[in-house]
Protein backbone atom coordinates (compact mmCIF):
# COMPACT_ATOMS: atom_id res chain seq x y z
CA UNK A 1 0.00 0.00 0.00
CA UNK A 2 1.46 3.55 -0.95
CA UNK A 3 0.36 5.88 1.71
CA UNK A 4 1.35 9.87 1.69
CA UNK A 5 4.63 11.32 2.57
CA UNK A 6 3.12 13.41 5.03
CA UNK A 7 2.05 10.07 7.16
CA UNK A 8 5.16 8.75 6.72
CA UNK A 9 7.17 11.18 8.65
CA UNK A 10 5.11 11.19 11.71
CA UNK A 11 5.63 8.24 14.30
CA UNK A 12 2.54 6.88 16.80
CA UNK A 13 2.50 9.24 20.00
CA UNK A 14 5.22 7.15 22.22
CA UNK A 15 3.43 8.23 25.77
CA UNK A 16 0.33 6.20 24.36
CA UNK A 17 2.64 3.33 22.85
CA UNK A 18 4.45 2.82 26.29
CA UNK A 19 0.89 3.38 28.44
CA UNK A 20 -0.75 0.50 25.43
CA UNK A 21 2.67 -1.47 26.32
CA UNK A 22 2.07 -1.57 29.87
CA UNK A 23 -1.82 -2.47 29.49
CA UNK A 24 -0.82 -5.20 27.19
CA UNK A 25 1.58 -6.72 29.60
CA UNK A 26 -0.79 -6.40 32.53
CA UNK A 27 -3.56 -7.98 30.69
CA UNK A 28 -1.51 -10.92 29.98
CA UNK A 29 -1.12 -11.05 33.93
CA UNK A 30 2.24 -9.52 34.49
CA UNK A 31 2.45 -6.93 37.29
CA UNK A 32 3.94 -3.71 35.63
CA UNK A 33 3.41 -0.43 37.17
CA UNK A 34 2.84 2.43 34.68
CA UNK A 35 4.10 6.12 35.03
CA UNK A 36 3.90 6.70 31.13
CA UNK A 37 0.06 7.95 31.38
CA UNK A 38 -0.62 11.20 30.80
CA UNK A 39 -3.89 11.55 32.28
CA UNK A 40 -5.29 12.09 35.96
CA UNK A 41 -5.89 8.68 37.58
CA UNK A 42 -9.04 10.46 39.48
CA UNK A 43 -12.88 9.34 38.25
CA UNK A 44 -14.33 12.80 36.55
CA UNK A 45 -16.17 14.35 39.41
CA UNK A 46 -19.81 13.22 39.60
CA UNK A 47 -21.55 17.10 39.43
CA UNK A 48 -19.71 16.65 35.33
CA UNK A 49 -20.65 13.64 34.74
CA UNK A 50 -24.43 14.10 35.79
CA UNK A 51 -24.47 17.24 33.63
CA UNK A 52 -23.78 15.10 30.53
CA UNK A 53 -26.53 12.17 31.31
CA UNK A 54 -29.07 15.18 31.42
CA UNK A 55 -27.90 16.39 28.26
CA UNK A 56 -28.65 12.86 27.27
CA UNK A 57 -31.76 12.53 28.58
CA UNK A 58 -33.17 16.19 27.50
CA UNK A 59 -31.99 15.00 23.78
CA UNK A 60 -29.08 17.21 23.53
CA UNK A 61 -27.68 14.00 21.35
CA UNK A 62 -27.59 16.39 17.83
CA UNK A 63 -25.25 18.45 15.98
CA UNK A 64 -24.25 21.56 17.48
CA UNK A 65 -22.84 24.95 15.73
CA UNK A 66 -19.38 23.80 14.55
CA UNK A 67 -17.31 26.17 17.08
CA UNK A 68 -19.17 24.96 19.95
CA UNK A 69 -22.72 25.73 21.77
CA UNK A 70 -22.83 29.25 22.69
CA UNK A 71 -23.26 28.22 26.26
CA UNK A 72 -19.35 26.46 26.54
CA UNK A 73 -18.66 29.52 24.60
CA UNK A 74 -19.95 31.83 27.28
CA UNK A 75 -18.28 29.76 29.97
CA UNK A 76 -14.83 29.74 28.84
CA UNK A 77 -15.22 34.02 28.20
CA UNK A 78 -15.89 33.91 31.60
CA UNK A 79 -13.35 31.56 32.81
CA UNK A 80 -10.79 33.71 31.15
CA UNK A 81 -11.92 36.81 32.91
CA UNK A 82 -12.08 35.13 36.30
CA UNK A 83 -8.88 33.11 36.20
CA UNK A 84 -6.91 35.45 33.74
CA UNK A 85 -8.36 38.49 33.74
CA UNK A 86 -8.31 38.11 29.75
CA UNK A 87 -11.36 39.41 27.68
CA UNK A 88 -12.33 37.98 24.61
CA UNK A 89 -15.69 38.18 22.80
CA UNK A 90 -17.84 35.26 21.58
CA UNK A 91 -16.11 35.20 17.54
CA UNK A 92 -12.49 34.87 19.42
CA UNK A 93 -13.02 31.41 20.96
CA UNK A 94 -13.62 28.63 19.77
CA UNK A 95 -14.40 24.61 20.92
CA UNK A 96 -12.45 21.74 19.69
CA UNK A 97 -12.26 17.96 19.92
CA UNK A 98 -9.79 18.06 22.77
CA UNK A 99 -6.28 20.37 23.43
CA UNK A 100 -4.54 18.52 21.17
CA UNK A 101 -7.28 18.89 18.25
CA UNK A 102 -6.68 22.83 19.13
CA UNK A 103 -3.21 22.57 18.53
CA UNK A 104 -3.25 20.69 15.27
CA UNK A 105 -6.72 22.94 14.19
CA UNK A 106 -4.06 26.14 14.46
CA UNK A 107 -1.39 24.02 12.54
CA UNK A 108 -3.08 23.42 9.39
CA UNK A 109 -4.64 27.19 9.09
CA UNK A 110 -1.61 29.21 9.65
CA UNK A 111 1.58 27.32 8.32
CA UNK A 112 2.21 26.98 3.95
CA UNK A 113 4.87 24.73 3.38
CA UNK A 114 8.32 25.53 4.68
CA UNK A 115 6.66 27.69 7.22
CA UNK A 116 8.76 27.64 11.05
CA UNK A 117 7.31 27.35 14.29
CA UNK A 118 9.95 27.29 17.17
CA UNK A 119 9.40 25.17 20.06
CA UNK A 120 11.81 24.80 23.16
CA UNK A 121 13.10 21.40 24.34
CA UNK A 122 12.09 19.60 26.21
CA UNK A 123 8.18 19.69 24.30
CA UNK A 124 5.18 17.60 24.40
CA UNK A 125 5.53 14.59 21.86
CA UNK A 126 2.77 15.62 19.75
CA UNK A 127 4.14 19.57 18.81
CA UNK A 128 6.70 18.74 16.28
CA UNK A 129 4.64 16.33 14.11
CA UNK A 130 1.43 17.87 14.25
CA UNK A 131 3.62 21.48 12.93
CA UNK A 132 4.93 18.61 10.39
CA UNK A 133 1.59 17.67 9.39
CA UNK A 134 1.27 20.76 8.22
CA UNK A 135 4.22 20.95 5.87
CA UNK A 136 5.85 23.09 8.79
CA UNK A 137 9.38 23.19 10.09
CA UNK A 138 9.66 22.68 13.90
CA UNK A 139 12.68 24.46 15.05
CA UNK A 140 14.02 23.47 18.59
CA UNK A 141 14.98 25.77 21.18
CA UNK A 142 17.43 23.57 23.43
CA UNK A 143 16.80 25.01 27.39
CA UNK A 144 19.04 23.59 30.68
CA UNK A 145 17.87 22.06 33.53
CA UNK A 146 19.96 25.03 35.43
CA UNK A 147 17.29 27.35 34.13
CA UNK A 148 14.56 25.03 34.89
CA UNK A 149 14.26 24.15 31.02
CA UNK A 150 12.87 27.63 30.39
CA UNK A 151 13.30 28.84 27.15
CA UNK A 152 16.20 32.24 27.45
CA UNK A 153 15.08 35.16 25.40
CA UNK A 154 18.90 35.07 23.88
CA UNK A 155 18.34 31.75 22.71
CA UNK A 156 14.80 32.75 21.32
CA UNK A 157 16.02 35.35 19.39
CA UNK A 158 18.67 33.55 17.88
CA UNK A 159 16.01 30.97 16.51
CA UNK A 160 13.75 33.25 14.91
CA UNK A 161 13.71 34.05 11.32
CA UNK A 162 12.32 35.05 8.44
CA UNK A 163 10.43 32.31 8.26
CA UNK A 164 9.39 31.95 11.75
CA UNK A 165 5.30 32.31 12.05
CA UNK A 166 4.99 30.90 15.91
CA UNK A 167 6.34 30.22 18.99
CA UNK A 168 5.51 27.45 21.57
CA UNK A 169 5.20 28.14 25.29
CA UNK A 170 4.02 25.49 27.53
CA UNK A 171 3.85 26.71 31.06
CA UNK A 172 3.12 24.67 33.29
CA UNK A 173 5.04 22.12 30.92
CA UNK A 174 5.27 18.55 29.75
CA UNK A 175 7.60 16.83 31.16
CA UNK A 176 9.27 19.50 32.77
CA UNK A 177 7.12 20.67 35.27
CA UNK A 178 8.62 24.44 34.65
CA UNK A 179 6.32 26.95 34.82
CA UNK A 180 7.40 30.68 33.38
CA UNK A 181 7.62 33.73 35.97
CA UNK A 182 5.74 36.84 35.03
CA UNK A 183 9.20 38.29 34.03
CA UNK A 184 10.17 35.20 32.01
CA UNK A 185 7.10 35.72 29.86
CA UNK A 186 7.54 39.35 29.67
CA UNK A 187 10.79 38.64 27.53
CA UNK A 188 10.04 36.02 25.67
CA UNK A 189 7.31 38.40 24.37
CA UNK A 190 9.27 40.93 23.96
CA UNK A 191 11.71 39.62 21.30
CA UNK A 192 8.79 39.01 19.00
CA UNK A 193 6.95 42.14 19.89
CA UNK A 194 7.66 43.58 16.72
CA UNK A 195 7.35 41.40 14.30
CA UNK A 196 4.36 39.56 12.66
CA UNK A 197 4.58 35.71 14.73
CA UNK A 198 2.01 34.08 16.24
CA UNK A 199 2.47 33.23 20.32
CA UNK A 200 1.23 29.95 21.14
CA UNK A 201 0.24 29.53 25.00
CA UNK A 202 -0.59 26.08 25.50
CA UNK A 203 -1.66 26.68 29.24
CA UNK A 204 -3.35 22.61 29.71
CA UNK A 205 -2.14 22.09 33.01
CA UNK A 206 -2.84 25.59 34.18
CA UNK A 207 -4.68 24.61 37.19
CA UNK A 208 -1.93 21.74 38.31
CA UNK A 209 0.38 24.25 40.08
CA UNK A 210 2.52 23.36 43.18
CA UNK A 211 4.09 25.54 46.23
CA UNK A 212 2.03 29.27 45.32
CA UNK A 213 3.66 28.99 42.00
CA UNK A 214 1.56 31.73 39.75
CA UNK A 215 0.25 31.96 36.55
CA UNK A 216 0.98 34.21 33.83
CA UNK A 217 0.08 34.32 30.33
CA UNK A 218 1.05 35.60 26.89
CA UNK A 219 -1.70 37.07 26.27
CA UNK A 220 -1.61 39.09 29.83
CA UNK A 221 1.63 40.91 28.93
CA UNK A 222 -0.14 43.90 26.75
CA UNK A 223 -3.19 44.44 24.53
CA UNK A 224 -0.72 44.39 21.34
CA UNK A 225 1.16 40.98 22.39
CA UNK A 226 -2.35 39.81 23.11
CA UNK A 227 -3.76 39.96 19.69
CA UNK A 228 -0.74 38.53 18.57
CA UNK A 229 -1.44 35.40 21.38
CA UNK A 230 -3.20 32.61 20.82
CA UNK A 231 -3.85 30.47 24.32
CA UNK A 232 -5.28 26.90 24.39
CA UNK A 233 -6.51 25.16 27.45
CA UNK A 234 -9.01 22.48 27.86
CA UNK A 235 -10.90 20.36 29.94
CA UNK A 236 -8.74 16.99 29.90
CA UNK A 237 -6.27 17.58 32.70
CA UNK A 238 -7.86 20.36 34.94
CA UNK A 239 -11.21 17.68 35.73
CA UNK A 240 -10.06 14.36 34.93
CA UNK A 241 -12.05 14.82 31.58
CA UNK A 242 -9.67 13.17 29.09
CA UNK A 243 -12.35 11.22 27.44
CA UNK A 244 -14.47 13.66 26.64
CA UNK A 245 -12.10 15.33 24.24
CA UNK A 246 -12.85 19.16 24.88
CA UNK A 247 -10.29 21.79 24.18
CA UNK A 248 -10.70 25.43 23.83
CA UNK A 249 -8.81 28.49 22.10
CA UNK A 250 -9.04 31.99 21.97
CA UNK A 251 -7.49 34.44 19.50
CA UNK A 252 -8.00 36.94 17.22
CA UNK A 253 -11.29 36.34 15.28
CA UNK A 254 -9.72 36.06 11.66
CA UNK A 255 -7.75 32.76 13.28
CA UNK A 256 -11.10 31.68 14.98
CA UNK A 257 -13.20 32.16 11.50
CA UNK A 258 -10.23 29.58 9.95
CA UNK A 259 -10.09 27.16 12.59
CA UNK A 260 -13.90 27.14 12.62
CA UNK A 261 -14.10 26.64 8.95
CA UNK A 262 -11.31 23.44 8.49
CA UNK A 263 -13.23 21.73 11.69
CA UNK A 264 -16.82 22.32 9.52
CA UNK A 265 -14.82 20.04 6.85
CA UNK A 266 -12.88 17.73 9.16
CA UNK A 267 -14.85 16.86 12.56
CA UNK A 268 -17.66 19.34 12.71
CA UNK A 269 -18.40 19.94 16.10
CA UNK A 270 -17.02 18.22 19.44
CA UNK A 271 -19.39 15.48 21.17
CA UNK A 272 -22.62 17.50 21.99
CA UNK A 273 -22.79 15.51 25.61
CA UNK A 274 -18.80 16.92 26.69
CA UNK A 275 -20.30 20.40 25.51
CA UNK A 276 -22.57 20.30 27.81
CA UNK A 277 -20.47 18.71 30.65
CA UNK A 278 -17.63 20.86 30.04
CA UNK A 279 -19.82 23.83 30.72
CA UNK A 280 -20.86 22.10 34.21
CA UNK A 281 -17.00 21.77 34.77
CA UNK A 282 -16.31 25.33 33.87
CA UNK A 283 -18.65 27.45 35.85
CA UNK A 284 -19.31 24.19 38.31
CA UNK A 285 -17.96 24.20 41.76
CA UNK A 286 -13.73 24.54 41.72
CA UNK A 287 -13.18 22.89 44.58
CA UNK A 288 -12.63 19.79 43.30
CA UNK A 289 -9.64 20.91 41.18
CA UNK A 290 -8.33 21.96 44.24
CA UNK A 291 -8.75 18.62 46.13
CA UNK A 292 -7.00 17.05 42.76
CA UNK A 293 -3.93 19.60 42.94
CA UNK A 294 -3.92 18.87 46.90
CA UNK A 295 -2.99 14.84 45.72
CA UNK A 296 -0.72 15.23 43.16
CA UNK A 297 1.42 17.65 44.98
CA UNK A 298 1.60 14.90 48.03
CA UNK A 299 2.59 12.51 45.04
CA UNK A 300 5.04 14.71 43.61
CA UNK A 301 7.01 14.90 47.10
CA UNK A 302 6.85 11.53 47.59
CA UNK A 303 7.87 10.70 43.94
CA UNK A 304 10.85 13.66 43.53
CA UNK A 305 12.21 12.23 47.08
CA UNK A 306 12.07 8.86 45.83
CA UNK A 307 14.07 9.30 42.59
CA UNK A 308 16.29 11.23 44.62
CA UNK A 309 17.37 8.17 46.54
CA UNK A 310 17.83 6.30 43.17
CA UNK A 311 21.78 5.63 42.27
CA UNK A 312 22.69 8.04 38.58
CA UNK A 313 19.50 10.20 38.95
CA UNK A 314 18.63 13.55 39.77
CA UNK A 315 15.03 14.70 39.70
CA UNK A 316 14.23 18.72 40.15
CA UNK A 317 11.44 19.29 42.08
CA UNK A 318 8.55 20.63 39.28
CA UNK A 319 6.34 23.61 40.20
CA UNK A 320 3.38 22.47 37.65
CA UNK A 321 1.78 19.69 35.72
CA UNK A 322 2.16 16.03 36.98
CA UNK A 323 5.38 14.73 35.36
CA UNK A 324 8.69 14.60 36.99
CA UNK A 325 11.30 14.66 34.34
CA UNK A 326 14.82 12.69 36.33
CA UNK A 327 18.11 13.40 34.74
CA UNK A 328 19.68 9.77 34.04
CA UNK A 329 23.18 10.78 32.68
CA UNK A 330 25.17 9.11 35.35
CA UNK A 331 23.33 5.92 34.93
CA UNK A 332 24.68 5.33 31.38
CA UNK A 333 28.35 5.74 32.87
CA UNK A 334 27.37 2.64 35.07
CA UNK A 335 29.79 -0.32 34.85
CA UNK A 336 26.74 -2.49 33.44
CA UNK A 337 25.53 -0.31 31.20
CA UNK A 338 27.36 -1.37 28.04
CA UNK A 339 25.39 -4.65 28.63
CA UNK A 340 22.22 -2.68 27.87
CA UNK A 341 23.00 -0.79 25.21
CA UNK A 342 24.21 -4.93 23.73
CA UNK A 343 21.12 -6.36 24.74
CA UNK A 344 18.12 -3.44 23.90
CA UNK A 345 20.07 -1.93 20.77
CA UNK A 346 18.34 1.50 19.73
CA UNK A 347 19.91 4.25 18.77
CA UNK A 348 18.94 6.01 21.99
CA UNK A 349 19.98 5.24 25.64
CA UNK A 350 16.99 6.83 27.68
CA UNK A 351 15.15 4.25 25.35
CA UNK A 352 17.26 0.91 26.22
CA UNK A 353 17.25 2.40 29.96
CA UNK A 354 13.32 2.39 29.59
CA UNK A 355 13.44 -1.06 27.54
CA UNK A 356 15.39 -2.36 30.51
CA UNK A 357 13.05 -0.77 32.92
CA UNK A 358 10.22 -2.47 31.96
CA UNK A 359 11.70 -6.04 31.37
CA UNK A 360 13.81 -6.08 34.90
CA UNK A 361 11.68 -3.91 36.94
CA UNK A 362 8.50 -3.98 35.51
CA UNK A 363 7.94 -0.74 35.49
CA UNK A 364 6.88 1.77 32.33
CA UNK A 365 8.11 4.99 31.91
CA UNK A 366 8.82 6.84 28.56
CA UNK A 367 12.05 7.83 27.28
CA UNK A 368 13.36 11.60 26.97
CA UNK A 369 14.11 11.26 23.87
CA UNK A 370 10.92 11.60 22.99
CA UNK A 371 10.59 14.60 24.45
CA UNK A 372 13.97 15.80 23.02
CA UNK A 373 16.18 14.69 25.97
CA UNK A 374 17.88 11.72 25.37
CA UNK A 375 19.29 11.85 29.13
CA UNK A 376 16.01 12.22 31.05
CA UNK A 377 13.22 9.83 31.62
CA UNK A 378 9.74 10.96 32.27
CA UNK A 379 7.13 9.72 34.39
CA UNK A 380 3.65 10.60 35.10
CA UNK A 381 2.71 10.94 39.19
CA UNK A 382 -0.94 10.45 38.19
CA UNK A 383 -1.09 7.36 39.93
CA UNK A 384 -1.47 5.91 44.05
CA UNK A 385 0.89 6.83 46.34
CA UNK A 386 1.33 2.66 46.71
CA UNK A 387 2.00 2.42 43.02
CA UNK A 388 4.78 5.43 43.22
CA UNK A 389 6.56 3.89 46.29
CA UNK A 390 6.85 0.47 45.01
CA UNK A 391 7.91 1.53 41.09
CA UNK A 392 10.88 3.41 42.50
CA UNK A 393 11.60 0.92 44.73
CA UNK A 394 11.29 -1.92 41.85
CA UNK A 395 13.66 1.33 39.62
CA UNK A 396 16.03 1.49 42.20
CA UNK A 397 16.59 -2.31 42.76
CA UNK A 398 17.28 -2.64 38.97
CA UNK A 399 19.79 0.23 38.81
CA UNK A 400 21.64 -0.99 41.67
CA UNK A 401 22.46 -3.62 39.21
CA UNK A 402 24.24 -1.92 36.98
CA UNK A 403 26.82 -0.31 39.37
C1 LIG B 1 1.26 20.01 26.70
C2 LIG B 1 -0.03 19.41 26.29
N1 LIG B 1 -0.87 20.13 25.55
C3 LIG B 1 -2.05 19.65 25.16
C4 LIG B 1 -2.45 18.37 25.50
C5 LIG B 1 -3.78 17.92 24.97
O1 LIG B 1 -4.64 17.30 25.81
P1 LIG B 1 -6.11 16.92 25.32
O2 LIG B 1 -6.08 16.70 23.86
O3 LIG B 1 -6.47 15.69 26.09
O4 LIG B 1 -6.98 18.09 25.68
C6 LIG B 1 -1.61 17.57 26.26
C7 LIG B 1 -1.97 16.16 26.59
O5 LIG B 1 -1.16 15.34 26.92
C8 LIG B 1 -0.37 18.10 26.69
O6 LIG B 1 0.47 17.39 27.45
Amino acid sequence: MKFSDRILQVKPSPTLEVTALANALKAQGVDVIGFGSGEPDFDTPAFIKEAAIRAIESGKTKYTPVGGIPELKKAVIQKFKRDNSLDYRLNEVTINCGGKHSFYNLMQVILDKGDEVIIPAPYWVSYPPMVLLADGIPVIVETAEENGFKMLPGKLREAVTDKTRAVVVNSPSNPTGAVYTRSEIEEIARVVEDRDIILISDDIYEAIRYGGADFFNLANVSEEIKKKSVVLNGVSKTYAMTGWRIGYMAGDSSIIEQVETLQSQSTSNPASISQWAAVAAISGDQGVVAEMVRAFERRKDIIVGCLNEVPGFSCIDPDGAFYVFPGVERVYAMKGWPRIEEKYRSEFKSSNLSSYLLEQAKVAVVPGIAFGSDNHLRLSFATSDENILSGIKRINAAVQKLM
